[in-house]
């Protein structure tokens, strides 16, 4: 589809946005900024919100591999790299991969907030990922909706006890906020996947796709006041693969090794080409990375703000890095990371599984 056409927007929840970008404006921005720090070494409660996605599906393997720090209360899934009912099924396959029946997986969105619903299947294939074969999971999604899980779920919780990792567009949280603005108690931090400032976009010029998917869901949610910590383009595409780190993955000799050596074998060839790289990112599983060794990573408490309005800058995470604009810092925006050091323990915890 040519790029023109991606950044329409339907008019039938205009009304519904618009009241979720009143209600969260309400929010003071930088009501937690203080308390945006890296873990502390404590478990934390997760919820990982994704559209696998190759490397959604990598992240959650990583992510399901590290009980001892992750306590995981479920996935929820979105329209994203591919559409719901291809995400949710995903999300049930790297689940009965990693032997976590444990873990419900709760299907949300079906679509963005207001523009046309974009998919990645030229990067993930039609099925949303490539290299390892697909099927029906044995174990069938949760009942419910994601929204109302999250709602329910952070209404219930302790004040700024659960984290939540975002992997795709952000459409879920950004209804549940919309319909439930009290949820952000429950919330002790978002770390994101997504954006791009010094790197460039990877979908348009200046835009990241799963801000590019749903701009407007980026919006509500920078504007919500929960700590955010974002791992936009700047750094995953520092943390790339070689040969040899996939053969290490390959080499431990279990089935999870093997599916993704497998998934990353087929994932990495189109950023490979396209950017002239000698590896591929994986972007996705440096969210889950940061959260369990927040030391490989540096960023800054910068003001990030996202372009919304039709036009080329369409999705642009507009990143204030030397604070020119003197607005409050509203995200924590990791620009390195230790790409050995990321897949030394990317390496060490799929080991750890089937
Ligand atoms: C992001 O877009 C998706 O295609 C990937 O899964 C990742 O979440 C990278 O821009
Ligand atoms: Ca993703």
């Amino acid at each position: 589809m040519p790029v023109s056409s991606r950044w329409k927007v339907d008019l039938f929840p205009v009304l519904l946005v618009g009241l979720a970008l009143l209600t969260t404006s309400l929010a003071t921005p930088t009501a937690h900024a203080a308390e945006a720090t890296p873990a502390n070494g404590a478990v934390r409660t997760l919820i990982i919100d994704t559209d696998p996605g190759a490397d959604d599906v990598i992240a959650l393997l990583f992510a399901m591999a590290s009980p001892q720090e992750l306590k995981i209360q479920a996935l929820t899934t979105v329209a994203g790299n591919v559409p719901l009912a291809k995400t949710s099924r995903n999300a049930r396959l790297a689940r009965e991969w990693a032997k976590r029946p444990d873990i419900p997986v709760y299907a949300g969105a079906p679509r963005p907030l207001l523009r046309t619903p974009i998919y990645a299947a030229d990067i993930h294939g039609s099925e949303g990922i490539t290299g390892v074969k697909v099927y029906e999971p044995s174990q069938p999604l949760a009942e419910g909706n994601a929204v109302d899980y999250l709602i329910r779920t952070l209404r219930a919780a302790p004040d700024r006890s659960v984290t939540l990792a975002m992997l795709g567009p952000e459409t879920n949280l950004a209804l549940a906020l919309t319909q439930a603005p009290d949820i952000t108690r429950g919330l002790r931090e978002l770390v994101l996947m997504g954006g791009a400032h010094f790197n460039g976009g990877n979908i348009t010029p200046t835009a990241e796709f799963n801000v590019f998917a749903d701009p407007h869901a980026d919006e509500i949610v920078l504007k919500s006041g929960v700590p955010i910590t974002m791992l936009p383009l700047d750094v995953t595409h520092k943390i790339l693969t070689s040969p040899e780190r996939i053969a290490k993955l390959r080499n431990i000799g279990n089935q999870a090794g093997k599916t993704v050596a497998d998934i990353l074998d087929a994932y990495v060839q189109h950023d490979m080409q396209y950017y002239g790289l000698t590896g591929g990112p994986v972007h996705d599983a440096t969210v889950i990375a940061y959260l369990l060794q927040p030391s490989l990573f540096r960023g800054r408490q910068v003001n990030v703000e996202v372009d919304s309005r039709e036009g080329v800058g369409f999705g642009q995470t507009v990143t204030d890095w030397y604070g020119g604009l003197k607005r409050p810092a509203n995200v924590n925006w990791i620009s390195e990371g230790d790409a050995q050091g990321f897949f030394d323990l990317l390496t060490q915890r799929i080991s750890r599984l089937p």
